[in-house]
């Protein structure tokens, strides 16, 4: 079956935060058999770490939670995947602006910050842990669990 509807996670470096996000929704789309319909991939707005595995911080919490991400690479987002993404996830402002202003006006309304999908958080942005120490990485975890499951419910929803 081809995919009915496709989800883009997008940060700066595409090496913290949106592969964990790719990692944890990838999991839980395969819980719940949905990854022939549901196709994933992240991405992001800076170009520095292209071809790079996710960073060891954030591949070891998500280790600890069971969790495969060895297999990503970062890559840099371009105007074709927002022609082509169903969803694009947005980590914070900065990239939830970057976005806006890459997208053709007709693609704008498919560009979300990813924790309008955990509105029991008050946060609005997955905080950049890429400086900070190991807790940041902890916390990255637990808001892109929590949107995670936001996603895949309103997703589930429309299959
Ligand atoms: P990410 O974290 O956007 O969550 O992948 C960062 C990774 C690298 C850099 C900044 C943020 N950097 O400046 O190289």
């Amino acid at each position: 079956m081809s995919h009915q509807v496709s989800v883009l996670f997008v940060c700066l470096g595409n090496i913290c935060r949106s592969p964990t996000a790719h990692a944890v929704f990838r999991q839980k789309v395969a819980q719940r058999g949905l990854e022939d319909q549901i196709r994933i991939d992240s991405a992001g707005t800076g170009g520095w770490h292209i071809g790079k595995p996710a960073d060891q911080r954030a591949s070891a919490v998500a280790h600890e939670k069971g969790i495969p991400m060895a297999d990503l690479r970062a890559r840099q987002v371009d105007l074709g995947d927002l022609i082509e993404f169903d969803y694009v996830l947005a980590m914070d402002d900065a990239n939830y602006h970057d976005l806006l202003e890459m997208a053709l006006p007709e693609h704008r309304e498919k560009i979300h910050r990813f924790l309008d999908f955990a509105p029991e958080y008050a946060e609005t942005e997955v905080p950049d842990p890429y400086y900070g120490g190991p807790e940041g990485f902890d916390h990255v975890f637990e808001l892109v669990d929590a949107a995670s499951e936001g996603l895949l419910k309103e997703l589930a929803a429309k299959l």
